[in-house]
């Protein structure tokens, strides 16, 4: 609730309950009146020329409404005065809550919290578990599929839609080495998070186990968020290079030639992570000066030997009917060597799609 408020020269000071006072400033309170003028209620887009505003507006008049629910201020280019419910201005005042209910976790932390089974995720509150923990942890195992397509495609389709890329929509694979990827080998494959050759890489991955007849070939997650955390407390110089300088990933084969960059951890406006990318096999040449390139270089190796020890990663085989999704925008996945045959199903589903998903639910907000 709103308790006072300051009109000031070029921003308006509230003071909330229980709560320290935020400074606005006047160009963004006025750029977000909520009323038909300002904002078109039919599809929730913004009508305000803000170009046009005048840099030095005021704020003439403000009354408190609704015992601290609204606050009301007239402005001096308009006449009727405009109305901030506290909600909004909290909600938008502080640090987006991207890191609220997030666990970063090493492998010993992961039990029996990241199961779901698929019998029951048509219950409302079972789909919601299966949320959270990708909220969470950054991935979950859903048990008991049907180890076919369908059941891969019904996931996809609760959360979002299946994403196209040049390994098709919905997918099955065995170690095949004709294939120009590194995912279709027997060999241990070393945690990374895919696509890092595109600009917009996979925000979720599922990889249903169809067929296991083998040895070996546990699947491995690792939190990106806890090595950055690991990083940024006894390493910083390392985490700053890894969030400054651009990796270019590339993909070269089956009649392609793809490639995007981006740091190793990107952040957001508030220095907090957004995105993880880390893929050793597809990284393409580095051009930089001859200090970075070292910098570069010591930097990976810390993080890679961090993803790489057994503190951080959770290991698992999956056997037939289990299905494991992960976000891909912070937990690397690998897989250990095997001999023997694994037939894997999955797909992709767009990151913008994930947390849409997680809107709609309050998992986030
Ligand atoms: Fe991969």
């Amino acid at each position: 609730m709103i308790k006072n408020f300051k009109l000031k020269k070029n921003n308006v000071e509230i003071f909330f309950v229980n709560r320290k006072s935020k400074i606005y400033p006047n160009i963004w309170l006025r750029d977000h009146i909520k009323n038909t003028e300002n904002w078109d209620f039919r599809t929730n887009q913004r009508k305000t020329f803000t170009a046009n505003l005048a840099p030095d507006l005021k704020a003439v008049k403000g009354k408190i409404l609704e015992n601290g629910k609204l606050l009301s201020i007239t402005w001096s280019d308009s006449s009727s005065p405009a109305k901030y419910s506290h909600k909004f201005l909290l909600n938008n005042s502080e640090k987006k809550q991207l890191k609220k209910n997030i666990k970063p976790w090493i492998g010993r932390d992961i039990k029996n919290q990241i199961y779901i089974d698929y019998n029951k995720i048509d219950k409302n509150k079972n789909f919601l578990n299966l949320l959270e923990s990708l909220h969470k942890y950054g991935f979950a195992v859903i048990k008991n599929c049907k180890p076919n397509l369908k059941s891969v495609k019904k996931i996809a389709n609760k959360i979002g839609y299946v994403r196209n890329s040049i390994f098709g929509g919905l997918w099955t694979f065995e170690s095949d080495n004709k294939k120009a990827d590194s995912a279709y080998s027997q060999e241990e494959l070393r945690p990374h998070t895919d696509s890092t050759y595109s600009n917009d890489a996979p925000g979720l991955q599922l990889l249903l186990c169809c067929k296991y007849n083998a040895k070996g070939g546990a699947s491995i997650m690792v939190d990106g968020l806890s090595i950055a955390r690991e990083l940024k407390k006894n390493h910083q110089k390392l985490f700053k290079t890894l969030t400054k300088i651009k990796v270019k990933g590339k993909y070269l084969g089956d009649g392609v030639d793809l490639e995007a960059e981006r740091p190793v951890f990107r952040l957001n406006n508030n220095k907090e992570i957004v995105q993880v990318s880390f893929n050793n096999y597809d990284r393409a040449p580095i051009e930089l000066p001859y200090k970075s390139t070292l910098e570069f270089y010591n930097a990976i190796k810390k993080f890679d030997q961090l993803a790489n020890s057994k503190k951080y990663q959770w290991r698992h085989i999956l056997r037939p009917g289990e299905l494991l999704i992960f976000n891909n925008w912070r937990v690397m996945h690998g897989r250990g060597s095997f001999s023997g045959k694994r037939k894997m199903a999955g797909c992709y589903i767009n990151k913008e799609d994930f947390d849409s998903c997680c809107r709609m639910n309050s998992i986030i907000n």
